[in-house]
């Protein structure tokens, strides 16, 4: 089944359409990885979901509910982690904890062993200080826990991993991979090493809609061991090779050209030759999603 089902959401600001027919399905027990570029419209898709704002047309459904805007569907079926999380400075953790699951309606002893369970879960729970004196990844980890207070069946992250140092982002993926055990997760990112590292399902936004959607099994399939990736010995060289291969594209230093039949293996191989380019290293490996999204973004 699947717990979350976007059809067809659409968003104008004004005169400005920001979704224009957004479409997915997050199945359950899943970790979801919803990309996109700045402004490509995921927080927009995601306060959608939660009903904190009308679209335009479609329909969004929340385990098998319909979600409208002003009412979350199902009390408790969704737990959410906004992208700038706010808290009471002066709570320690466990405090604010306490005021959640109090708000949301939660007995006294579930709620004490709940707020042990997740404490121990996104590690804060030898933490003892206030929330203010928190680092961004700690206030991260505590959102966390508080958007799994009431056991939702969906967790949705807006940009959990974005303005963290690589060991905070750790840190939260690991974090989201252990939650998997209690509820199914979405999170919106650009970086696609984190999605590689923990997803098992995508969908890319760009210009509105849903480029693509599916599970990243699907995208290994249908793309196999199709890129070709190029080191050469002088930087220069790399714009020649540019111009001459224009489907291929840039990237660290190489030169990466997705979708590669043997016959642009063979082209390429001749063109080095030809040129008399030195190559340091060429390699055909599999198809990532960084290649994808430069695919629908088209670049
Ligand atoms: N309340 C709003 N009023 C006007 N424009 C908005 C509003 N919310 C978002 N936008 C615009 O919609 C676009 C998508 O924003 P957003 O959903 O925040 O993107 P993302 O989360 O992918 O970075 C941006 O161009 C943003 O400026
Ligand atoms: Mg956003």
């Amino acid at each position: 089944m699947n717990v979350l089902e976007v059809k067809e959401i659409k968003k104008s600001f004004g005169s400005k359409k920001v979704l224009d027919g957004v479409s997915f399905s997050v199945p359950d027990n899943c970790i979801f990885g919803f990309i996109g570029r700045n402004g490509a419209g995921k927080t927009t898709t995601m306060r959608a979901i939660l009903g904190l704002l009308k679209t335009d047309g479609g329909e969004i459904n929340v385990c098998g509910e319909r979600a409208r805007y002003g009412c979350t569907p199902k009390s408790g079926c969704i737990g959410y982690l906004p992208d700038v999380p706010e808290f009471y400075g002066y709570m320690n953790a466990h405090e604010y904890l306490k005021l959640c699951g109090e708000i949301s309606g939660m007995g006294s002893s579930e709620l004490k062993t709940r707020i042990s369970e997740l404490l121990e879960l996104v590690g804060l729970d030898k933490e003892k200080h206030r929330i203010k004196g928190y680092s961004r990844g700690m206030k991260q980890r505590l959102g966390i826990a508080q958007a799994m207070i009431n056991r939702p069946k969906l967790l949705i992250c807006d940009e959990p991993t974005s303005a963290l140092d690589p060991v905070g982002r750790k840190d939260i993926l690991d974090i989201i991979s252990a939650a998997k055990e209690q509820t199914s997760v979405v999170f919106s990112t650009h970086i696609l090493s984190d999605v590689e590292r923990i997803c098992s399902c995508v969908a890319f936004l760009e210009g509105g809609k849903t480029a693509f959607s599916g599970s990243l099994e699907e995208i290994r399939a249908v793309r196999g061991n199709t890129a070709l990736e190029l080191t050469i010995v002088e930087p220069n060289d790399i714009e020649r090779i540019s111009s001459a291969f224009p489907d291929g594209r840039v990237n660290d230093g190489k030169f990466i050209l997705p979708q590669a039949s043997e016959k642009d293996c063979a082209d390429l191989m001749a063109f080095l030759s030809a040129q008399m380019i030195p190559i340091a290293r060429l390699e055909r490996r599999e198809a990532d999603l960084e290649d994808l999204f430069m695919e629908v973004i088209g670049k």
